[in-house]
């Protein structure tokens, strides 16, 4: 029988959006909203914790920044496919969480006059790159995680707890259920409102700067659970992934002044962006990586992960020592290499998703009690191409805005929904008997290599139809196979095998999404790059795709518009 957990307020995904959330919540309501926290890692432990180069918001007004500018350079870097308000609303409160932070105590780098340092990050045309040193997401969540002690009360956490589905009736949350991995307990959690802050999908591809937990759960729930994606077929490849083992090389790199060179020795990126050089947005300067490597000037490199260099020497020791202090000690601890010395083997790698859970302006999704925040969401302000450092920003600004929202909500003093039972029922019986049980003949994880393979060499940086195509039927294929794979481990406690088997059905999904968007989208945008239609469409394709789970068939599809308030789309220069 399930045991049933109640609080005022889920949240489901403890990163930046979902700490930040729990934060306002907390202090708006001065610790009178009862939260669950609930996540299938230990607290610190999200992948925020990863975020490297820093938080995008302008602070420097009496030196040349400004908020028009933000907006501009995140809408131009989107592609134009970004929401105008939207970008607006982000922008404008992007400054109001720095500073909060900073009174929180977020040990912000300095500059000699004692101000928070910023610096240049891709596609910004001021340095607005808010950081501490380059471990800016861990210490933002030590920040907010101190700070939400201090409403000790008010919140439950429930650390390594896997969910398995959001129930939903008459477009109402009514309750998540979870496998308690400690303790093998199947859970209920019930809330008069949800929020969803679970992250990207970037395992979705073998070659990434994710970590191995980030599988879209919360993205393929909410789906399943009939909310719509939006723009899913937009994925974003950071330049400069370290080679072999993808782990993230910060655009910060480059910020403080890193050149990316090719075998010719050749800073190339003077012939693909004259003006912003390394500083491009990413989507170009992965583009232009990928050719310098496709036309033979790489090195070749393990596993056909041919690089280029990304050289730090120039910039000095102390420079590396202060700024990048863990890449330095990445480089060192993986590779024996060390950047004061050394160049450094990158290429393009798997980074970010710019599409997510269709939700409204303040982060409201479709369902009158579920919000969505962070990176899970598309809100949508990164378009077709997010621009570095708005990521962390936007997890605190829309963590922010939802938690607000949400307390809001809460004065209307919603009752908590009926529980469907039997739809509980079928689901723990479904996870603990169905899955537990399978005794198939394919490895689950043979699936997921090879999800994973096909996902980076038919969806990459440079797509066409054909190769999406011959995705699309690969992932059937895979998705076909997995009604037949095998749960090894029959135990209760601790079963990392079924969450992983759950977690590769969740990608499964989401792969489908990803190809059916980028199969449809026959234009070039952002990070779409559509060999057989390299132009912008803005005739047929200024518009966001929405895709709907139709059980075993494709996706349903579905558009709305972009809104545009201020700026028409123009060629994009750098
Ligand atoms: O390069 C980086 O530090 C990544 C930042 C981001 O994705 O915003």
């Amino acid at each position: 029988m399930a045991e049933i957990i109640e609080h005022d307020v889920i949240i489901f995904g403890t990163g930046l959006a979902g700490l930040r959330a729990a934060l306002e919540m907390a202090r708006k309501s001065d610790g009178k909203i009862n939260i669950g926290l609930v996540s299938k890692v230990q607290l610190n432990r999200a992948h925020s914790v990863c975020a490297e180069g820093g938080t995008g918001a302008v602070l420097r007004e009496e030196e040349g920044d400004n908020l028009v500018l933000h907006a501009w350079d995140t809408i131009k870097g989107s592609d134009f496919l970004a929401d105008q308000d939207a970008v607006f609303r982000f922008v404008e409160l992007c400054p109001v969480e720095i500073l909060l932070l900073d009174q929180w105590g977020c040990p912000w780098s300095r500059r000699e006059d004692g101000r928070i340092l910023q610096r240049p990050f891709g596609g910004h045309s001021y340095p607005r790159s808010t950081m501490a040193a380059d471990k800016t997401g861990f210490f933002e969540m030590q920040t907010l995680y101190d700070n939400l002690l201090k409403y000790k009360d008010s919140f439950t956490r429930y650390d390594e707890v896997y969910v398995t589905s959001i129930i939903i009736e008459n477009n109402e949350f009514c309750a998540l259920t979870a496998y308690d991995a400690c303790n093998g307990r199947f859970l209920v959690y019930r809330g008069k409102a949800l929020l969803i802050a679970t992250g990207g999908l970037g395992t979705l591809y073998s070659f990434t700067t994710y970590s191995q937990t980030v599988t879209g759960d919360g993205q393929a729930l909410a789906y399943r659970a009939g909310l719509g994606l939006e723009d899913s077929e937009f994925i974003q490849f950071h330049p400069t992934g370290l080679v072999p083992s993808g782990i993230l090389m910060t655009e910060g790199c480059r910020g403080e002044g890193g050149y990316l060179i090719n075998s010719k020795n050749e800073r190339f990126m003077e012939r693909y962006a004259p003006k912003m050089m390394e500083l491009a947005p990413r989507d170009i300067v992965s583009r232009s990586m990928m050719t310098e490597i496709l036309e033979g000037r790489g090195f070749s490199g393990p596993d056909g992960l041919d690089y280029l260099y990304l050289d730090l020497r120039h910039l000095g020791p102390q420079k590396i020592y202060s700024k990048l202090p863990l890449i330095r000690e990445v480089c060192m601890k993986f590779l024996g290499i060390d950047p004061v010395f050394d160049p450094i083997p990158v290429r393009p790698v798997a980074h970010y998703s710019m599409g997510g859970i269709e939700t409204d302006i303040n982060g409201k999704t479709t369902v009158n009690n579920i919000w969505a925040a962070g990176e899970v969401a598309c809100v949508s302000i990164h378009g077709a191409n997010r621009l570095g450092c708005n990521s962390t920003a936007e997890c605190l600004v829309y963590g922010g805005i939802t938690g607000r929202e949400i307390v809001e909500f809460m004065k209307s003093q919603p009752q908590y929904p009926d529980l469907p039972n039997d739809k509980i029922e079928n689901e723990e019986n479904f996870i603990l008997k169905e899955m537990l049980n399978k005794k198939g003949t394919e490895n689950p994880y043979t699936l997921k290599t090879e999800l994973r393979d096909t996902m980076g060499r038919y969806a990459g940086v440079f797509r066409t139809g054909d190769d999406l195509k011959k995705a699309f039927s690969k992932v059937k294929e895979l998705k076909s196979r997995f009604k037949n794979i095998y749960v090894k481990d029959k135990g209760i406690i601790y079963n990392s095998n079924l969450i992983n088997v759950l977690e590769i059905r969740n990608l499964l999904d989401l792969a489908c999404v990803v190809l059916a968007g980028a199969i449809l989208r026959e234009e070039s945008r952002g990070g779409h790059a559509r060999v057989d239609f390299p132009k912008r469409d803005d005739e047929k394709w200024l518009k966001h795709t929405l895709m709907y789970y139709n059980e075993d068939k494709d996706p349903k599809v579905d558009f709305k518009p972009v809104n545009i308030t201020r700026w028409k789309p123009v060629e994009r220069k750098y």
